[in-house]
């Protein structure tokens, strides 16, 4: 049977709808509400997976994006449909929006694989939305394009003064943080058509490259081009280095091995440490340079930072395109200044650095672009927090037992202990100091840290507390040094006395004994893991064979 392009590939979708039985008969019939009989004629059908939501601001404008994607689609021969998934709205959800990433996941993975479909596009832009919806398609490995939601239209001030009235635009995230970040993943892992991730969400070439996007997404289905001839190891090398010659957010360390574990690629934390070392920092933009969002994307965008560091790069990956990603990145000049030369960057090295020691046998993360010069070798006295709530009841004390050289630590940050590993891991100054003046301290925690956050701060650090990781049996006066140039982060405290607290120590009660909140505490992974669920990687790659297809042709 024709593919509905001359092909002679049966697609997906076709055993749905294609032939004459019952079974067929009802699933046209049942679909086709609203649309002409010959829109099952065989032609690709193309799900617009969107996490729009008026509960997720950024989010919000998506329902209008997707009308674009469906013009491209139907003009391209394809049958568009729309449908709905989770949505997770970083400002609004508590305790994080992390906590349900890997739900939201679920539910892209399940809807695309439960449904006729042959490709897919995902409509996403927030700081988990977007690695969710990768993450589900990965596992299911049909055609799929990501069309991102680029911010950036709104200084702050514009923003508070047209806060009741925030739909007129179409975002506010418009700096290099965590949002940014990801979608300027997408767009360097080769998921997104060249140049999709810069182009402000406000501006109308946004909606016309989602028509494009819907055109691209049918060839695509047409060429059995799947995720996983995309996401290959080879695109999450260009993804790591892209991130250090952005300055991007730490969260990118935690969602990049979420989604390559998805495909059974195994992402060790050093990659991102030996890039760093290779790609200098290029990007000059907010929180760590100047500029904002616009300025990126009218300087050239994410093709202009990858060409600045093409002689590192694997430039024979394929991308959403269907040509590589070094012949997407002919010809592509940044300006210069918002995006600076190889030779003259804002720091020779990119800014990730993946610990080790004996406080964090695992890992801990931290930004070495963020942190201060003075403290990048640093032995200190630890005083430690064991929760949030402590912490926050007490760091203004004014009797506090600190001074700028204590390291401040605090625990039960982490996935389990959080739950949810909330972005905590930017502890405050404690009021005393900070009217002493200091403005920055060693701080350690086994939490993340949004993306526009800054200091010296240890991230990540695995294995967390509430799972019983050294940083448990930390105690107030025990010494930590850490030497940022020779990777190491130590508890100064003799062997056999970490031993004799770590055989000591008990578990925290678990925040969840019912429900999601249960699943979660039992299954999900360390960070540096990618905080998925166990049951969720894959040893390779699993494509969409959707399981026993005719038995649910019984559905009357
Ligand atoms: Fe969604 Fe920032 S809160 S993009």
């Amino acid at each position: 049977m024709s593919d509905g392009n001359g092909s002679k590939r049966e697609l997906r979708s076709q055993a749905w709808f294609s032939g004459l039985n019952m079974f067929t008969f009802s699933h046209r019939s049942w679909n086709g509400r609203g649309y002409p009989p010959d829109v099952f004629d065989g032609r690709p059908v193309i799900g617009i997976c969107n996490s729009w939501s008026e509960l997720t601001t950024c989010n919000a404008h998506l329902r209008i994006v997707a009308e674009h994607v469906k013009r491209g689609v139907w003009e391209a021969g394809g049958l568009p449909l729309e449908f709905p998934t989770m949505s997770l709205g970083e400002s609004m959800m508590k305790p994080t929006t992390m906590l349900w990433r890997n739900l939201m996941s679920m539910d892209v993975e399940e809807s695309l694989r439960a449904n006729p479909l042959d490709g897919v596009v995902l409509l996403c832009g927030c700081d988990k939305t977007t690695p969710a919806q990768l993450m589900g398609a990965a596992s299911v490995d049909l055609p799929t394009i990501s069309d991102m939601r680029r911010r950036g239209e709104l200084s702050d001030e514009e923003y508070l003064e047209v806060e009741a009235g925030y739909s007129r635009s179409d975002g506010h995230c418009n700096t290099m943080g965590t949002a940014s970040t990801m979608t300027s993943m997408a767009e360097a892992l080769g998921t997104t058509l060249t140049g999709a991730a810069a182009i402000p969400a406000a501006d109308s070439r946004r909606r016309a490259l989602a028509h494009i996007t819907g055109r691209r997404i049918v060839q695509m289905v047409h060429e059995d081009l799947r995720l996983s001839q995309i996401l290959t190891p080879e695109a999450f090398h260009n993804a790591i280095a892209t991130l250090n010659a952005l300055g991007g957010s730490t969260n990118a360390v935690i969602h990049l091995p979420a989604i390559a574990g998805r495909l059974g690629i195994d992402l060790p934390l050093e990659r991102f440490d030996e890039l760093s070392r290779q790609v200098p920092f290029l990007a000059d933009l907010k929180p760590s340079g100047q500029y904002l969002m616009e300025a990126f994307h009218a300087a050239g965008g994410v093709p202009a930072v990858m060409a600045e560091i093409k002689d590192v790069l694997e430039l024979a990956a394929m991308t959403a395109t269907g040509v590589s990603m070094g012949e997407n990145l002919a010809g592509v000049e940044g300006d210069g200044k918002v995006i600076r030369r190889r030779s003259n960057p804002l720091s020779p090295d990119g800014g990730i650095v993946i610990l080790r020691g004996t406080l964090a046998p695992g890992t801990a993360v931290i930004k070495r672009s963020a942190a201060s010069e003075e403290l990048l070798r640093h032995r200190g006295r630890a005083y430690v927090f064991e929760t949030r709530a402590e912490l926050l009841a007490h760091i203004d004390d004014d009797d506090l037992p600190v001074d700028p050289s204590t390291v401040l630590v605090l625990k039960n940050g982490g996935p389990k202990g959080g739950p949810g590993m909330p972005e905590w891991g930017q502890l405050p100054i404690p009021a005393r100091l900070l009217r002493q003046g200091v403005t920055d301290m060693l701080r350690i925690s086994d939490a993340r840290m949004s993306g526009t956050s800054y200091g010296t701060v240890v991230l990540h650090t695995t294995p967390e507390a509430a799972a019983g990781g050294p940083l448990a049996v930390v105690q107030t006066g025990d010494e930590i040094e850490i030497d940022i140039d020779e990777r190491r982060l130590d508890l100064l405290v003799p062997a056999e006395e970490l031993q004799r607290r770590l055989a000591a120590w008990t578990p925290p009660p678990p925040h969840y004994t019912r429900g999601y909140g249960r699943l979660f505490i039992d299954s999900v992974l360390g960070a540096d893991a990618g905080c998925d669920f166990d049951f969720l990687r894959a040893d390779g790659i699993e494509h969409a064979d959707y399981g026993p297809l005719y038995a649910r042709m019984g559905h009357s």
